[in-house]
């Protein structure tokens, strides 16, 4: 089939690859020109395992081409996947400009019946505006239909969430936009939900809000944990064997990040208000959230009283692993606070120090220092204090030696409890996580 893609970013990018690599012909199509021609020369512009060897077998057997040119790319395709980005608004709400700026495109070039089909994540609704958006600007005598169909991949494992999808939810309001899409996704095997589009939509929403809530809960219990000496990782282990309970999302920690839970909550939370309806447990988790990212922090101002001059080293500032995407993540928040309160942040991250840079510049800055290091035991030399915000398996490596050796003193604050906290006291390190006493 001839597909379009709008949108490289890393839903439509990843779509189009996977659509590719199945054997439909793709075109991506992106208003960003550098882009296009990275991807068109094989560079893959975003972090993600095993996407750019797809990327250069699938052009180089001609199963996928990226172009500037929108208009060539919607005038004769079977089926067009938006994936253009929806981010967050100030008040919450979703910011569907790209989504309507694409509709109006495709309307303008559009030269045969169409399957448009919407893969971004869009507040329940959105379809029936594209819909009418589109024939509402459509300039040739043709025939479109809408359908909806939301991603479901995690960065770092995003194109085995593709190809091996869980489920693949499809919405439509016609059978043949159901079948045109159920031949599309035939080649992957996975289990296919049909239901309407509204419904669609909203599962996108729902299943992100509740795994985020699983993590909000794990973590409230996690500090209760504390308060009354239990165990958070023996808890979360007890609890997994009930199978509906289910063993993923139960690991407490620094609180979620990236850009999807944290938008995605406020989006439906955002959604319900305007429908006259508290979403009380989905406010909750976000509520919870925001302390979480700052547990770590205030025990630390709690045992220096004040971080003011302190040298802190700090391993891992993505939102986590396998990804260079520092979007709402932890350690962002917590660097900031460290800067701000006069600190001397010394920086190493596997994948994200070019981002990082970005975000917190070398040198001078607020009223602190930054410093990156090209090792985990390099940030560690001299420091007073290591707080650890992202779980890359390099770090688990890590052995008490090296902290005592390393550091001026041996203080962990470690925000995904990847160390045995017996071990770590054991050999004479200072090791705070969470939940564990
Ligand atoms: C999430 C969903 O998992 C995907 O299914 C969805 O398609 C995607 O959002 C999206 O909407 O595009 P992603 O944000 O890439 O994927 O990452 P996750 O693996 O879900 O992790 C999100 C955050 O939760 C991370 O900060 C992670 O550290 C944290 N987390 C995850 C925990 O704190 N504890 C856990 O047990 C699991």
């Amino acid at each position: 089939m001839n597909i379009t893609v709008a949108g490289t970013g890393y839903v439509g990018l990843v779509a189009g690859v996977c659509f590719a690599e199945v054997g439909h012909k793709v075109l991506c199509t992106d208003t960003d020109g550098e882009r296009i021609k990275l991807l068109n020369d094989g560079i893959c512009p975003i972090y993600e395992k095993g996407l750019e060897e797809l990327l250069k077998k699938n052009l180089k057997n001609k199963n996928i081409s990226f172009t500037e040119n929108y208009k060539k790319a919607y005038e004769k395709p079977d089926a067009i996947f938006i994936g253009v980005g929806t981010p967050e608004k100030e008040d919450g709400s979703a910011e569907l400009g790209y989504i309507s700026a694409v509709s109006k495109q495709i309307a303008e070039n559009l030269k045969q019946d169409c399957l448009i089909v919407v893969k971004s994540t869009v507040p329940v609704g959105t379809n029936d505006m594209v819909e009418k958006l589109i024939n509402d600007f459509l300039v040739s005598d043709v025939k479109i239909d809408v359908a909806s169909n939301p991603e479901f991949l995690s960065q770092g494992s995003a194109v085995n969430d593709m190809m091996n999808a869980q489920r693949i939810i499809i919405g439509t309001k016609s059978k043949s936009a159901e079948n045109m899409l159920r031949e599309i996704y035939k080649p992957f095997k996975s289990p296919i939900v049909c239901v309407g589009r509204r419904s669609a939509e909203m599962i996108k929403y729902a299943s992100n809000s509740f795994l985020a809530l699983k993590i909000s809960y794990m973590n409230d219990i996690a500090n209760l944990c504390e308060a009354v000496d239990a165990d958070i990782t023996e808890v979360a282990k007890g609890m997994s064997y009930d199978e509906r309970i289910g063993k993923k999302f139960l690991k407490a920690g620094i609180g979620f990040g990236g850009s999807c839970f944290p938008k995605d909550t406020k989006a439906l939370i955002y959604l319900a208000e305007k429908n006259n309806i508290h979403l009380k447990t989905v406010e909750g988790c976000v509520h919870v959230n925001e302390n979480q990212k700052n547990v770590l922090y205030k025990k630390a101002c709690e045992r220096f009283l004040t971080l003011s001059r302190l040298n802190i080293s700090v391993l891992g500032v993505t939102f986590k692993p396998g990804t260079d995407d520092l979007r709402e993540s932890p350690a962002s928040a917590n660097i900031r606070k460290f800067l701000n309160d006069g600190a001397n942040v010394k920086i190493y991250d596997p994948a994200g120090m070019e981002n990082a840079r970005k975000i917190f510049p070398e040198g001078n800055f607020l009223n602190g220092k930054t410093e990156y290091s090209h090792s985990a035991k390099e940030a560690l030399s001299g420091s007073d204090v290591c707080f650890i915000f992202t779980e890359w398996e390099e770090f688990m490596y890590l052995t008490p030696d090296d902290f005592l050796e390393n550091m001026r003193r041996a203080v962990i604050f470690d925000g995904r409890n990847i160390f045995d906290s017996r071990k770590m006291e054991l050999n004479g390190v200072e090791y705070h996580s969470i939940g564990r006493k």
